[in-house]
């Protein structure tokens, strides 16, 4: 195999090859860019043409060849960027034997979603079944074009038909409960999922199909509008868009995307030459669905429902994605609850709506003086509040002072007033950011064992130390301090405390290792008149240590040779608690 992928390598060329999908710069012998796997500003990605090779030197430290490339890309499997790339380099792949069980697994689990979505086709458009869908599509003036190119079904009102259909197919019920489309109920016994629903393939960018969703057709059902594939080897909500298979040319072209809430609100403007859209699921848009827009646009059009969740989610929506620097619009449908209802009800109202997006602020501005409409003081300072914050945030100062004289005139204040509570504003947060240590350390680095050894030297140096330890160890852990010595302080002291109620100082450092009593003694004597911490600030230094460690340790997982399940498993985990220990931190 060695020999294959060494031939692939001289047939393409890596600077061609990556320059396909991102905007490569030479820089002496190198090319450089923004490292596309994760946020910069300043681009540390740097691709060797003669090595052929690339490197991320920024935050995610990454790198490799052509096909680590691929894999990272496009998030597939070693064996799958394999065979494209020779496929592309006109390489046969013989005699490969690579294995792969989980890349195995993933592609079975495609396999049977491709052929449970064959048989719901062939229930909606041959069968007397799907009649009733057939019958629902066409009053939503969906057509059978359009049927075909979503490969939309119908799921039949039965408890076994698929069960049965797929275990022919020689797939085993564990495997198709584990892949979403059977569920298992008390009784140890396997059913059908989606019953008598109108069925979408959801695909992932590459067209695979990784899970389904299902709507009920009668309007006054008991049970749940939507029913959807669960998490699942291969599906992962957080990363879903619906559409991105069709839609990601025409968003690279467009340099634009539009965002809208549910398949229907997707398909329907598809169908009337929309090509640049798709939908999230609910309300939420997620990091994940954001990193993969970002590969093919930097600009994003929110098209969200017009109730209340839709507009907290394109505020949710817009701190996310300006945080990972999309420039953001809005458009603004005034006359129907959702795209899908719009285009409908006013083809040409809505194409006009969608020519004239609003910039973010302009509709933040305008949802919160609709929000509190009465011309009375006490409205004026709450529309306030809730837009200087956005408005606080903006780079461009000529675009800032067109926000904060807009507000002025809106309030009916004077225009200093307004920049007064921004830069209050701006105070707060600041001093939220970080509580300032008494020892000033000279790079971030050190910051992090400073603040290692203040942690430790508040649990020993403490009057309380059974509170005190209560408190720091809930949140840290053996395995967030970097250097070794405090790793060991801390684990002997929970394995300690554990076994004994009352602690000794002097029988402690006696049962630590004779190696380890010097660091201790260093920390127990640790001098800083900052010993008599808030809780709100001894939080501050805990959280920040931690959220320290967890970049680290996604940092380690991410250079781990071995592709798999686990590691992704292990990198969402970390993720997730990176996220609630940001949360926590600008919440102190
Ligand atoms: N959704 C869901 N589960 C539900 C309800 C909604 O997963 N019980 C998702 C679906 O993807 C749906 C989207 O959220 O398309 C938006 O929901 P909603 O606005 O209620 O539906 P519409 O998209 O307007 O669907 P329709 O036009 O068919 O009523
Ligand atoms: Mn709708």
């Amino acid at each position: 195999m060695e020999n294959q992928i060494e031939e692939i390598k001289k047939k393409i060329d890596i600077i061609e090859f990556i320059g396909s999908f991102i905007t490569l710069k030479k820089v002496g012998r190198n090319f450089k860019a923004n490292c596309p796997f994760h946020q910069e500003k300043t681009p540390s990605f740097v691709v060797s043409p003669e090595r052929q090779i690339w490197h991320c030197f920024g935050s995610c430290g990454d790198g490799g060849d052509i096909v680590k490339f691929l894999m990272k890309w496009e998030n597939i499997a070693f064996i799958e960027a394999l065979k494209e790339l020779a496929q592309k380099a006109g390489v046969s792949l013989k005699n490969i034997n690579y294995e792969d069980r989980i890349w195995k697994k993933k592609e079975r689990y495609f396999m049977m979603n491709a052929q449970a979505t064959d048989f719901f086709e062939y229930v909606l458009s041959k069968t007397k079944f799907g009649k009733k869908g057939l019958e629902y599509l066409t009053g939503r003036d969906i057509k059978a074009p359009v049927i075909i190119k979503f490969q939309l079904g119908y799921s039949p009102s039965s408890w076994d038909s698929l069960r049965l259909f797929l275990k022919k197919k020689n797939y085993s019920d564990e495997e198709i409960s584990e892949n979403g489309l059977l569920v298992k109920n008390d009784r140890g016994r396997y059913y059908d999922r989606f019953r008598g629903r109108l069925m979408f393939p959801l695909k992932d960018a590459r067209g695979n199909v990784v899970g389904f969703s299902g709507r009920i057709l009668e309007p006054d059902a008991k049970e749940a509008k939507y029913v959807n594939t669960p998490e699942t080897p291969i599906y992962h909500k957080r990363e879903t868009l619906f559409g991105i298979n069709l839609a990601r040319e025409s968003i690279k072209t467009e340099k634009n995307v539009f965002i809208v809430e549910g398949e229907f609100d997707m398909i329907t403007p598809y169908s009337k030459g929309f090509s640049n859209f798709v939908a999230i699921k609910g309300a939420a848009i997620t990091t994940e669905q954001l990193m993969l827009l970002k590969r093919y646009t930097d600009k994003i059009t929110l098209a969200l429902d017009a109730d209340e969740a839709g507009e907290e989610a394109m505020k949710r929506g817009i701190v996310e994605a300006e945080k990972m620097d999309f420039d953001i619009q809005v458009i603004k449908i005034d006359f129907a609850k959702d795209p899908d209802e719009a285009i409908r009800k006013d083809l040409n109202a809505f194409k006009k709506a969608v020519k004239k997006p609003v910039p973010v602020y302009d509709f933040i501005i305008d949802s919160a003086v609709k929000k509190y409409p009465e011309d009375t003081p006490f409205n004026k300072k709450k529309i306030g509040d809730e837009v200087i914050p956005y408005i606080e945030r903006i780079v461009n100062p000529i675009v800032k002072s067109h926000y904060v004289k807009k507000i002025a005139h809106l309030l009916n204040v004077e225009e200093e007033g307004v920049t007064n509570l921004i830069s209050k504003i701006k105070r707060k947060i600041e001093q939220k950011a970080s509580y300032k240590l008494n020892i000033s350390p000279k790079t971030k680095e050190e910051r992090h064992l400073i603040i290692e050894k203040y942690l430790l030297s508040l649990v020993f140096q403490s009057d309380d130390i059974d509170k005190m330890s209560t408190l720091i160890f809930s949140v840290i852990g053996p395995k967030d301090f970097s250097l070794p010595v405090y790793q060991k302080i801390c684990k002997n002291f929970i394995d300690k405390k554990e076994k004994e109620k009352i602690f000794d100082v002097n029988y402690f450092v006696k049962y630590l290792p004779a190696e380890i009593r010097p660091a201790f003694d260093e920390i127990y004597l640790f001098d800083s008149s900052d010993h008599n911490l808030s809780k709100e600030n001894i939080e501050k230094l805990m959280f920040e240590l931690k959220r320290f460690s967890l970049k680290n340790q996604i940092k380690k997982t991410l250079e781990e040779k071995a592709e798999s399940q686990e590691k992704n498993k292990q990198l969402i985990t970390i993720t997730n608690s990176l996220k609630e220990v940001e949360k926590k931190l600008l919440s102190l």
